[in-house]
């Protein structure tokens, strides 16, 4: 429940991927929320502070890189300037917009996987995991695509189900196939650490379904669903190329999953802004933390990020976590790979000076 008298405010707003520009549904489902949010809290004279940034790890750079014969370097720089840039020309006041490849991201989540690899909070695991063996690839999240076992969902991911929402695990995947060759992949053997959410279950059950009835209703509900359900452990570490080393011996070749290293971006970013004064936001009681998300992220921050926090022990959880629907435009769902959406970037040229109309 909301407790009074805090005495500052931290507002994130999902770090949205250097794949591509941002469109009107990312503006109207979290970056505008959160900036009406932080700028009332503002004129009443708080102290909050609003933190922004590009999440520049993970498959959908990657893929995006591999389609364009370039690097995912190039990808990312070049996106995370066309986002900044458009969310500055749309007055979202961030007091800091960062990116998760820089220096102190790579340390701040190098640091924060050893202490829990350290403190003993992972499960150490070598298991089958799915390889194309025509691209000589590992295939992990968007790499694989198959059917749902939650929901049925044909175009599941191997860590996602956009459609349920829920988190899975790639081996979950009903009738798996590679997106990059379309073929059948072929199991391999292969070690990872694993977050064992299973652990945690009770203590989230207890801190959302007790504690915070007042979540909106779709989080709520979404929570209690997965809860009810039952959390497995979950793989925090990728056969991947691009991303951040795990940061231990008998890892090479491996990085960070972009879900683990991603969020950890709201800290960086903030020690970045505040590099005297950033932990009293993150991790003294009367610091009100609020996510603001859209809802493919629910689970990613009420549950893994949480368990996450919990585990290394000395950060607050979020006081709220509001996400939003999907905007639609003319009554079908905003798409970039279908490149259906208004691009901030292009309305900003187009419409010069009318950046308050849109918002
Ligand atoms: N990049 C993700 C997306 O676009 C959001 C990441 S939010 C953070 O869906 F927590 F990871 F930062
Ligand atoms: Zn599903």
């Amino acid at each position: 429940m909301e407790k009074k008298n805090y005495k500052r405010t931290l507002v994130t707003t999902a770090l949205p991927y250097a794949n591509g520009p941002v469109h009107i549904g990312h503006l109207a489902g979290v970056y505008v929320p959160a900036d009406i949010y932080t700028r009332y809290l503002r004129l009443k004279g708080e102290d909050v502070v609003m933190i922004g940034g590009s999440d520049e790890h993970g498959v959908p750079i990657t893929i995006k890189a591999q389609k364009e014969g370039v690097t995912p370097q190039d990808i990312v720089d070049r996106y995370h300037n066309i986002i900044k840039d458009s969310m500055a020309g749309l007055g979202i006041s961030f007091d800091v917009y960062g990116r998760t490849t820089s220096a102190t991201h790579r340390v701040t989540a190098s640091e924060f996987f050893k202490k829990l690899y350290d403190n003993g909070e992972f499960i150490e695991k070598t298991s089958q995991q799915f390889y194309d063996e025509e691209a000589d690839q590992w295939l992990a999240d968007r790499y694989i695509m198959g059917t749902c076992p939650h929901c049925g969902n044909e175009r599941a991911y191997g860590d996602q189900c956009e459609a349920c929402g829920r988190d899975l695990n790639a081996t979950d995947l009903i009738n798996p196939h590679s997106t990059i060759t379309g073929n059948v992949p072929v199991l391999r053997e292969t070690k990872h650490w694993y977050m064992p959410l299973d652990k945690w279950e009770p203590r989230l059950r207890q801190w959302i379904l007790e504690e915070h009835k007042e979540w909106k209703t779709n989080v709520y509900g979404q929570c209690k669903s997965w809860l009810d359900g039952g959390l497995q452990p979950r793989a925090v570490t990728r056969d991947l190329n691009w991303g951040i080393p795990v940061p231990i011996e008998g890892a090479e070749g491996k990085v960070l999953y972009v879900w683990f290293d991603a969020p950890i971006g709201y800290i960086s970013n903030t020690k970045d802004l505040l590099p005297d004064t950033w932990e009293k936001y993150w991790k003294d009681p009367e610091t009100r933390i609020i996510h603001f998300i859209g809802k493919d992220n629910i689970v990613f921050h009420c549950l893994i990020f949480p368990a996450m926090l919990m585990a290394e022990g000395t950060y607050q959880l979020p006081e709220n976590v509001p996400a939003n629907e999907f905007l639609n435009l003319e009554g079908d769902k905003i798409s970039t790979s279908r490149n259906w959406a208004v691009w901030l970037h292009e309305y900003l040229e187009e419409f010069p000076g009318k950046e308050d109309v849109l918002r």
